[in-house]
């Protein structure tokens, strides 16, 4: 078992974080391979409630070593605070590596974030605002800055100077925004290069020195597939490959270390931000209102109220085959024990033709009619279940029905946000 890929099935919110930390005991190692600060993971431990967005979860482990990839970005900021929060609450960040090749999200970052949405107007896609398109743009343009460059004041300076030619002239003559001098994001950046310095490291060199040694790694995914660049429901998305692909480019470790994809899907579906979501229920609907209220349906990022709808088989089966998912972790069971019946879409309807499987062409997803099949719920509190045997007839139809759709095993069922509210049916 040297390595364990863990994504998000839908549009993120699956409740990675708990599962992450919950199984993050088995590893030496967690790493992150995408992302910034967009990520919200929740963990519960020792009855404290933490907020993640930077640190992987597996923090919360002691013994387990935390990585931050080279495929993530890093606000420096914003991972310090965390660092210290962590550290006031009895969680030690020592173990923690970043990787030197990670791009670190700027100032300026974040205006072009907020200020591209604006321009969008009603298209807008709904982002996080802590500046991801834009800093992974500016990789993508090779004039980025990296954790490393912090390492060097004089480089440090002068690829910053480089970038802000091209960033003051966007923000002044596109946005009519504030522009920046090197001295005045020397001055606030220099110093988190100061307490940055012990945890940098070049990643990919250590995690496969692990492996060598029979280290077992867990790669932490953030957001989810149909949130991936490449995979997901595009322009609606995050600028990084959120799928199981993205361990790889996002760590620097080859493919065939890999031999486990355990895929998150929430019991239900949430989506934050614009974009398709054929499954959701109408805003006001009086299901989808008691799903966000009983399920806490509120962003941990932005604290945005999260669109909620049915279970979708044909985007979690679409994750099974673009992750090549060997298990699914099921969250959130719980909250549906409010609800009389329960939906279940299995298939798409669009201008007559029937569609098991995300269609390829945006149009056809976009008009998309769910075709549903109604179970009856359980009606009951099943959040003190341990073993699946225990649940309600109807719990473990879902269930089978859940796993038949995808023919992936549900190997894990979350049943309360607690580490220890969790049904474990075949995870090893
Ligand atoms: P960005 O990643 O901030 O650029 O946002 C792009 C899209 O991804 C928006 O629809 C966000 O709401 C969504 N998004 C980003 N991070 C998360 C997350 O952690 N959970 C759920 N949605 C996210």
């Amino acid at each position: 078992m040297p390595a364990t890929v863990l994504v998000g099935t839908q549009w993120g919110d699956e409740g990675k974080g708990k599962v992450t930390d919950l199984i993050s005991g088995e590893f030496d190692c967690v790493c992150r391979y995408q992302g910034g600060a967009n990520a919200g993971h929740t963990v519960i431990a020792n009855g404290h409630k933490f907020g993640l967005h930077q640190v992987p979860s597996g923090v919360m482990y002691e013994g387990v070593t935390p990585v931050i990839g080279n495929g993530c970005i890093v606000d420096p900021k914003i991972l310090l605070e965390e660092i210290d929060m962590l550290e006031g609450q009895g969680v030690s960040c020592a173990m923690l590596k970043i990787s030197g090749n990670a791009h670190i999200v700027m100032p300026y970052h974040m205006d072009l974030d907020g200020a591209n949405e604006r321009r969008l107007g009603k298209n807008l896609i709904g982002t996080t605002h802590r500046g991801v398109g834009p800093c992974y743009q500016d990789k993508d343009a090779r004039i980025g800055l990296r954790i490393q460059d912090m390492l060097d004041e004089k480089i440090f300076r002068q690829k910053l100077e480089a970038a802000l030619v091209e960033k003051n002239a966007i923000l002044e003559k596109v946005y009519e925004m504030p522009t920046y001098t090197v001295d005045q994001i020397c001055e606030e950046y220099l110093p988190y290069a100061d307490r940055l310095k012990p945890y940098i490291v070049e990643s990919s060199k250590l995690l496969n020195e692990m492996l060598d040694d029979g280290d077992n790694i867990l790669f932490e995914g953030a957001q989810a597939t149909m949130l991936d660049i490449d995979h997901g429901t595009y322009p609606f998305v995050t600028s990084s490959n959120c799928t199981a692909g993205g361990a790889i480019t996002g760590s620097g470790v080859g493919p065939t270390n890999i031999d486990r994809v355990l895929g998150i899907a929430k019991a239900y579906l949430t989506r934050v931000g614009s974009g398709p979501f054929p499954t959701e229920l109408a805003q006001g609907d009086e299901i989808g209102e008691r799903l966000c209220e009983v399920g806490h349906e509120y962003g941990v990022t932005t604290g945005r109220k999260r669109r909620c709808g049915w279970y979708d088989a044909v985007v979690v089966n679409y994750a099974a085959r673009v992750n090549g998912l060997t298990d699914l972790a099921i969250t959130k069971l719980d909250v549906l024990g409010c609800l009389d019946t329960i939906k279940v879409c299995t298939a798409y309807e669009c201008d007559g033709v029937r569609y098991t499987t995300v269609p390829e062409h945006q149009s056809v997803f976009y008009h998309a009619k769910p075709v549903y099949v109604e179970m009856p719920g359980w009606k009951c509190d099943i959040s003190g279940c341990r073993n699946f045997y225990d649940l309600p007839r109807e719990a473990k139809d879902y269930l089978d029905l859940i796993e038949q759709l995808s023919d992936v095993r549900v190997s894990i069922v979350a049943v309360g946000p607690d580490r220890e509210q969790t049904i474990n049916r075949h995870w090893k």
